[in-house]
């Protein structure tokens, strides 16, 4: 079977707002198995619902595999919350969303992660570094925010200019097209 496309801007549904999970249904737990099986594909280091067009509170991360041959150790978290951050630190972002573009952004360097697994098991994690800021982009998606809407209004029109520039020579194209790809992190 197909693996699900990634939504990809400017698709308005990256903007929408999730709704909270009241319950962890089977096709909750379905939709996390395809968001895993996304994430390892792309690659990517973490993916949340709306990015696959399914505007609910859930995310999937996973930080160590990127590190060459790790294992994996996915992380599925319903309902995530962030509280207490601390410090601030610069990463360079990128997003599978958000094609070919990365750039950095600021966010807390160290920050608390609370939600659910699959089975209701609460999730408690205090994150730092890369993991941090993964954390916090992926629950940006969960608010319709992309790491763009973090960095200078400048620096966003040059990358919403070129992805149009792009789109259309994709259109014009029909398939294909501009693929030049950027180093940095898949969020
Ligand atoms: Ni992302």
């Amino acid at each position: 079977m197909a693996l699900r496309p990634v939504l990809q801007f400017p698709d308005k549904r990256l903007r929408q707002t999730s709704e909270t999970i009241a319950e962890v249904t089977d096709e909750v737990r379905a939709l996390a198995a395809d968001m895993l099986e996304v994430m390892y594909d792309e690659p990517g280091i973490g993916l949340a619902a709306p990015q696959l067009g399914e505007a609910i509170r859930l995310i999937v991360v996973d930080t160590d595999w990127a590190e060459e041959d790790g294992e994996r150790c996915p992380l599925v978290v319903v309902n995530p919350e962030l509280s207490d951050p601390e410090d601030t630190i610069t990463w360079t972002e990128g997003c599978l969303s958000v094609p070919d573009f990365t750039a950095d952004v600021e966010r807390a360097e160290k920050i608390t992660l609370r939600g659910r697994d699959l089975d209701g098991n609460p999730i408690e994690e205090r994150a730092e570094g890369l993991r941090a800021v993964c954390f916090q982009h992926e629950i940006d998606h969960l608010d319709g925010v992309l790491f763009i809407d973090h960095i200078s209004r400048l620096k966003r029109n040059l990358y919403v200019q070129k992805r149009k520039k792009a789109l259309r020579r994709e259109t014009e194209e029909s398939g294909g097209g501009g693929d030049a790809s950027t180093p940095g992190v898949n969020l």
